[in-house]
């Protein structure tokens, strides 16, 4: 059986992913709304692959006896100045969810669960990955310009990394 506050981080965990999910996918919406395709379309498979983290979250606590619960998600805002804003909040949010991955696995690790500690080493190599992407991005936004020119560019070029970097790995 589980330790119960592992189960407990780990359902907080579900939250994070959940909430990571929405956020791109309402990221997505916004940029299809205006008239970015490519930034819309990589968020969108951005979206599943963060389902898909939550999911293995799930998956992984009931196989250990433990209870995922699905938690109701807060809205994510639906409004963005620009692309660039947009990107920068992504950063920063995944920033975040790097600081909760690592916290995750200090609770399993000061509660002696070195299965989950174990397990929660594809999240800590994921997150360097995710980190690398989107400040590759950002990197990219900052050579084009945030202007109108520099956001056609850039949609072309997320439009190119959806398949490759963000689609979901299965
Ligand atoms: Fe599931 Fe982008 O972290």
């Amino acid at each position: 059986m589980i330790n119960k506050n592992v189960e407990k981080a780990i359902n907080g965990q579900i939250v994070v992913e959940g909430y990571s999910s929405n956020l791109y996918l309402a990221m997505a919406s916004w940029c299809e709304g205006n008239a970015f395709a490519g930034a819309a379309k990589f968020l969108y498979f951005h979206a599943e692959e963060e389902r898909l983290h939550m999911l293995k979250f799930v998956h992984y606590l009931n196989d250990r006896g433990g209870h995922a619960v699905i938690p109701a998600l807060d809205a994510p805002p639906k409004d963005y100045k620009d692309i660039f804003v947009l990107f920068e909040e992504i950063m920063k949010h995944e920033e975040y969810v790097t600081n909760c991955i690592n916290s995750l696995v200090e609770v399993s690790m000061n509660e002696k669960d070195f299965n989950t500690a174990n397990f929660l080493q594809w999240y800590v190599m994921e997150q360097v990955e995710e980190e690398s992407l989107f400040r590759t991005i950002l990197d990219k936004m900052k050579l084009l310009g945030q202007e109108k020119t520099g956001f056609y560019l850039i949609d072309k070029e997320l439009d190119g990394m959806a398949v490759t970097t963000a689609a979901p790995k299965v």
